[in-house]
């Protein structure tokens, strides 16, 4: 069963409304890297093709590679082609947008860089009309962004918050910090040279269009909100699955983990969105009150009981698809007897009055089957069931109706299915299940743009809704730090999956001592 838009209320596809930020200089810190060539580029790209971007808009690339001007342009431009959602660049969109485009080669922690900066931007501003607007964007390696910043600071080159001509603001990539007191140092690092409305979070997921749905979804609706809670849910579960292995990212993912690089922000962040009280407001500070509420409200899990509520595992050789994977320990980059985690399940609980007793089961992995990310809410059970139905269960048990189950995929195919049971035409009174489907592509017959294309755009406009505060960033980090002291002090505890199947058995044994399965996606 599928359902289109409704037939009654015409879609309105016409105008995805974003506003045009103000005139602006965007300074990328890293600008010859990955990030710079795979994202940031071909989403500014795409903001210029859909005319978002200001009519006075300039880039600096600032990296330590001696690249010049022209250099920088010819590879940025490659970088698009390549990796932009639109297809071939055109010349009409790409011409105005290189013309402002400059390059400054300097080392990150060299005192003269910044004042050559600061003359380059002074030249910018008069030349382009930016009016004295700047948002850095830190794109290196994280050791570099306490330099950074206060190098800024030191050049003079932040402008108070709300004083004078043009304003300044600063993205800090991911990862921000690689625990809690690490976090801590480089909130206090930023926030002496920055006010905390001049500094954005980062964290891409947010800037998805089907997680911002969530909200939507819960918020915009009648009929969802009341059965949102303890009452009517019998528990959540969150799946991150990724169908690549560490491939060519060896080095910085034997250093993280799936903890730190996929649990600590993505998806704490959808957890917070899914699990988070009705804000007052739809603006940064209620919403971003209500998600640190939530992430405080979510229990701790003491030493004692990392075990028994979590899982880690990493992969050794397998298939997916096509594909033949090496062992993660045979990837380049990764320690031969690593103990790094590329798979992690958990089994959370959050103590306030919505969700007391119902379990949150995380999990998130690398070489797994497929792509897929999704939200499955799963309802309890009728108080008593008068069917027959024994015929047309499945995995769910041999014995059992399949409950209510709505299901928010997040990726790759974006849609949201609600599952129920209906009698088949027949003479018994047995149900079976049914789904009823939305697809976002059908429904709004556009592709969602790029994460990053919003979250620059938002940042520009000075709208910090959908990154993280300090204080939401912090709290992330004390939630994952008993799981990762615990699973730093037990070598032991890590298991393993073949690539290609759907992780370690034991994250199946931690979801069935609760007598529940992982929803089959
Ligand atoms: C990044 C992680 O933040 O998110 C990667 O560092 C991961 O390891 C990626 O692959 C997943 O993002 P997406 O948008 O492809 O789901």
């Amino acid at each position: 069963m599928e359902t289109k838009a409704a037939p009654d209320v015409a879609p309105r596809r016409e105008a995805p409304a974003y506003s045009v930020p103000g005139a602006c200089t965007i300074v990328i810190f890293g600008a010859s890297g990955d990030l710079t060539a795979r994202k940031l580029m071909p989403a500014l790209y795409a903001l210029a093709e859909q005319k978002l971007l200001p009519r006075c808009f300039a880039i600096i690339g600032v990296a330590r590679r001696d690249l010049g001007n022209e250099g920088f342009r010819q590879r940025m431009r490659e970088a698009v082609g390549r990796f932009s959602r639109l297809g071939a660049v055109r010349d009409d969109v790409w011409a105005p947008l290189a013309e402002n485009m400059q390059y400054l080669a300097t080392s990150f922690d060299e005192s003269k860089g910044y004042l050559d900066l600061r003359d380059l931007l002074a030249q910018v501003d008069q030349a382009c009309g930016t009016e004295g607007n700047h948002l850095f964007y830190l794109a290196t390696p994280p050791t570099a962004y306490a330099g950074i910043v206060r190098s800024l600071g030191e050049a003079g080159l932040v402008k108070p918050d709300g004083h004078g001509k043009g304003w300044t603001r600063i993205i800090i990539e991911k990862p921000f910090g690689r625990d809690l007191g690490s976090a801590q140092e480089l909130n206090r690092q930023a926030l002496s040279v920055f006010r905390e409305r001049q500094v954005y979070r980062i964290d891409h997921y947010l800037g998805k269009e089907t997680v911002q749905n969530i909200l939507a979804f819960r918020f915009g609706n009648s009929i969802f909100e009341p059965l949102w809670n303890r009452r009517y849910m019998d528990h959540v579960q969150l799946t991150v699955a990724e169908d690549l292995g560490a491939e060519g990212r060896g080095e910085y993912y034997d250093r993280a983990g799936a903890l730190r690089d996929m649990v600590q922000n993505h998806m704490l962040q959808l957890l917070s969105l899914v699990a988070m009280e009705p804000p007052a407001a739809f603006d940064a500070e209620a919403i971003r009150d209500e998600k640190v509420k939530l992430l405080r409200a979510v229990r701790r899990i003491p030493a004692e009981r990392v075990g028994a509520q979590t899982v880690r595992g990493q992969y050794t050789a397998g298939t997916i698809g096509q594909r033949t994977l090496v062992g993660y320990r045979e990837e380049s980059g990764v320690a031969r007897g690593s103990t790094t985690e590329t798979y992690a399940a958990l089994r959370l609980t959050i103590d306030n009055w919505r969700w007391a007793g119902v379990p949150f089961y995380l999990r998130t992995g690398k070489a797994l089957a497929s792509r897929l990310t999704e939200v499955t809410i799963q309802y309890r059970e009728p108080p008593l069931l008068m069917f027959e139905h024994a015929a047309h269960a499945d995995h769910e048990g041999p014995d059992r109706l399949e409950p209510n189950r709505l299901s928010l995929r997040i990726q790759p195919d974006e849609r949201i299915m609600l599952r129920f049971g209906l009698k088949p035409p027949g003479e018994h009174m047995s149900l079976i299940p049914v789904v009823m489907d939305f697809g976002y592509r059908e429904g709004f017959g556009a592709q969602p743009p790029e994460a990053y294309e919003r979250l620059l755009l938002d940042a520009m406009l000075g709208d910090s809704t959908l990154f993280l505060r300090g204080d939401e960033a912090e709290s992330a980090w004390s939630l994952v730090a008993p799981i990762l002291e615990a699973w730093a002090g037990d070598a032991k505890g890590l298991t393993s999956y073949p690539a290609g199947s759907w992780g370690p058995t034991a994250a199946d044994a931690l979801i069935e001592r609760d007598d529940r399965r992982w929803a089959r996606l």
